[in-house]
C-alpha cells in the first residue's frame, strides 16, 4: 500500500515536469545566442557598369597569355581583367551609385569562353555603408542569365553566404561594354 503511494507520488511529480517542460518550451523560446548574433537574411538589387571601352575605362586589361596578344576575341583563355565597376539603384549610370565592385576576372575556360569572377562589392550608402560581399565564382558571360556564389563579407555581412542572380541587360559586342541586373541574397550577421 506504502509502495503503490510513492509510485503515485512520483509519476505526479513526473507528470508535473513534462508539463512544466512544455510550456517552458512554448513560452520561453529564448534564443541559444545573444540577439546581435542571430543570422539575418538581407537581399539586395543593383545594376552593375562594366565599361572596358571608352576614354576612362572600369575595367582594364592586365595580363595576357603569350601568344594570344593578336588575339581579337574579347576575352582570349589566360587573359586577366581589374576592374574598378559602379553599382547603380537603376540601369542608367547616371542614377544613384550605391558601391563599386572590385576585383579581377580571370579567362579561364579553353574549350569555351568562361570567366571566373574575384570581386568585392562594397557599398558606398545606406545601412550598408562600408560593408562589403565577396564573390567567388564562374562567370558563363555567353548566357543572359547566371549566378555567383557569395562567399563572405565584411562589416555588417560578417561570415555572408548566399548567391547572386544576374541577368545581362545590355552588351555591346564591339568595346564589351555591359550592364548587369543582380539580385543578391545573403545571411549574415
Ligand atoms: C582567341 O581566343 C579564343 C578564346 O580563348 C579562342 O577560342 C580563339 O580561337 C582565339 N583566336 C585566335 C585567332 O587565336
Ligand atoms: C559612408 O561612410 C563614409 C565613411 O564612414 C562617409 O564618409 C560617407 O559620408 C558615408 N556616405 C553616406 C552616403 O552615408
Ligand atoms: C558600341 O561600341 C562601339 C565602339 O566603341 C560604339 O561606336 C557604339 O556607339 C556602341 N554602341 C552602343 C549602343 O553603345
Amino acid at each position: 500500500m506504502k509502495l503503490k503511494r510513492v509510485n503515485f507520488v512520483c509519476f505526479c511529480a513526473l507528470l508535473l515536469c513534462m508539463v512544466a517542460i512544455a510550456f517552458l518550451r512554448q513560452y520561453c523560446t529564448m534564443p541559444l545566442l545573444p540577439y546581435h548574433m542571430l543570422e539575418k537574411e538581407t537581399v539586395l538589387h543593383f545594376l552593375l557598369h562594366d565599361t572596358p571601352g571608352g576614354s576612362s575605362p572600369s575595367a582594364v586589361r592586365v595580363v595576357q597569355a603569350n601568344g594570344m596578344a593578336h588575339n581579337t576575341s574579347l576575352t582570349p583563355f589566360g587573359t586577366i581583367w581589374v576592374v574598378d565597376d559602379p553599382l547603380t539603384e537603376g540601369p542608367d549610370l547616371k542614377s544613384t551609385v550605391v558601391g563599386n565592385s572590385r576585383g579581377l576576372y580571370v579567362s579561364a575556360g579553353q574549350e569555351e569562353l568562361m570567366l571566373v569572377a574575384y570581386l568585392d562589392f562594397g557599398f558606398t550608402s545606406g545601412e550598408f555603408n562600408g560593408s562589403s560581399i565577396s564573390m567567388l565564382s564562374r562567370n558563363p558571360v555567353t548566357q543572359i542569365e547566371r549566378e555567383f556564389a557569395a562567399v563572405g563579407g565584411r562589416g555588417k555581412f560578417r561570415m555572408a553566404r548566399g548567391f547572386a542572380n544576374l541577368k545581362c541587360i545590355f552588351f555591346n559586342a564591339s568595346n564589351g561594354d555591359s550592364i548587369v541586373e543582380y539580385k543578391v541574397v545573403v545571411r549574415h550577421y
